[in-house]
């Protein structure tokens, strides 16, 4: 398993360029099996996810071809699709496997694939996945960890369906599999991440009509076919996040090329108010950060509203921040396991159910500390960056699920980073 040993004390100077999104990249890929035609999509992120989910297209008979490996540009040939029971251990190393379960039905009719899996950070149950796309005809029944489904009547019907919580992959599941339903299908309460309406970009450069993505309500007018995608993903707004967090916990002036703010205020807006400075150009932003964190409250909540995927990242500056601050867990049960990591740098932070309690300490220490999940790692390498002495970040491979290469990012910004493989890591 790889580590990284981060020599901390380092202050961030330079240009950064920001991969693909991945929360984008996944259902856009996914989305391409809509149709029998072949699709073009531009600047998918190399990640470990991205390569699972290409695995697991294979399963089906779609070829993925890098055409412009210089700008990421991959050809998706679907001309010899055919039905698969993807693989169970490719499908539980990542949650956006469920993605496949609506288009597989709209698709076919039919799907067998085991419940999915991804990092820890909650029981992540599937039922409004399945209760959707039940109410748009579909049978489905779960067996030893197996999604079995089927449509009797060969094609989905529209529906009009509330969510209960504006779930962003049951949202991205239900408006893929209602492009080819029969009539039209309503969603209400729907997510309104920008990953939303990016999906429903690319369904619409397809054939589809969907209406209303980015707002609570979204329509979508059911078509018999749709033709090959032409798309090219976003930069990841949660890298560029994460970069501003690292900006500010060392006092860095860097500069993010190629990017634009527009679905970031809630991270641009909190960020100010601990002391970052932005300046937005035609080319990037850039992020000069003061010297000195100021504490805050911060609650997560679906877009607009601070992202969880940033939770960890800002708990991390506001270790060194002056005076107590407050972080309120408000999407995931069990998404603090980095607290006790970063106690073990000399954090103060005390957690009470979904509340955690940061007090400000002058300085963290350099220590040897294990990554749990995906975001959980980079607020890891943010709190080493900053930390008195060298740092050892264990079980790496979390961060690989959602980050292209950081370690050479961050050596391009000054930082004394180093990826080891080290066997003797359980
Ligand atoms: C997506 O996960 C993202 N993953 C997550 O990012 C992100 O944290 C999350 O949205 C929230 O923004 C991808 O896009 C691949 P949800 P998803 O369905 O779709 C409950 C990262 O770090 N729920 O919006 O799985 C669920 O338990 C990852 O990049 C149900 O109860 O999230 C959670 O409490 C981590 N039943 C809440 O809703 C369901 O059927 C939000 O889940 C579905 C969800």
């Amino acid at each position: 398993m790889d580590k990284f040993i981060i020599k901390g004390g380092c202050t961030l100077n330079g240009e950064v360029t920001i991969s693909g999104s991945k929360n984008a990249a996944l259902p856009i890929l996914i989305a391409t099996m809509l149709s029998s035609d072949d699709s073009i999509i531009g600047n998918i992120p190399n990640l470990d996810d991205v390569q699972n989910l290409k695995q697991l297209l294979m399963d089906f008979g779609i070829k993925i071809l890098h055409f412009d490996k210089k700008n990421y540009f991959s050809h998706i040939i679907n001309k010899e699709f055919c039905y698969s029971e993807p693989s169970n251990e490719v499908v539980k190393k990542f949650r956006a496997s469920i993605l496949m379960l609506g288009p597989l039905l709209a698709k076919i009719g039919k799907a067998k694939i085991s419940l999915p899996g991804g990092c820890a950070i909650g029981k992540r149950p599937v039922n409004m996945h399945l209760d959707g796309l039940s109410m748009m005809g579909a049978n489905i029944i779960i067996e030893n960890d197996q999604i079995k489904a089927h449509v009797p009547n060969g094609r989905l019907s529209g529906a009009r369906i509330k969510f209960r919580f504006p779930s962003v992959g049951a949202t991205e599941n239900i408006m893929m599999a209602a492009c080819l339903a029969d009539g039209t299908t309503i969603l209400e309460n729907a997510a309104q991440e920008p990953e939303i309406i990016e999906l429903a970009q690319a369904l619409n450069s397809m054939g589809s009509m969907i209406i209303g993505a980015g707002t609570r309500t979204i329509q979508i007018i059911g078509q018999k076919s749709l033709k090959g995608m032409r798309h090219i993903i976003s930069p990841d707004r949660i890298e560029i996040g994460t970069f501003i967090a690292m900006a500010t916990i060392t006092g860095g002036n860097i500069f993010i090329k190629n990017v634009c703010l527009k679905t970031l205020q809630s991270i641009v807006i909190n960020f100010q108010k601990i002391g970052c400075n932005f300046h937005v150009d035609q080319n990037g932003v850039r992020v000069n950060a003061s010297k000195q964190i100021q504490n805050i409250n911060i609650k997560t909540a679906p877009y607009p509203g601070f992202p969880t995927d940033m939770q960890a990242q800002i708990m991390s500056c506001l270790c060194v921040a002056n005076g107590i601050s407050y972080i309120q867990e408000n999407v995931w049960e069990n998404r603090f396991m980095h607290t006790l990591e970063l106690t073990k740098m000399g954090a103060d932070i005390s957690t009470h159910g979904n509340l955690a309690i940061i007090k400000g300490k002058n300085k963290l220490t350099g220590s040897k500390v294990k990554a749990s999940d995906l975001r959980a790692s980079a607020g890891l390498i943010i709190a080493a960056l900053s930390a008195e002495g060298t740092s050892e970040i264990l079980h790496i491979h979390h961060l690989d699920r959602g980050y292209v290469t950081l370690e050479n990012k961050l050596v391009q910004l000054g930082v004394d980073i180093l990826r080891v493989n080290d066997s003797n890591i359980l």
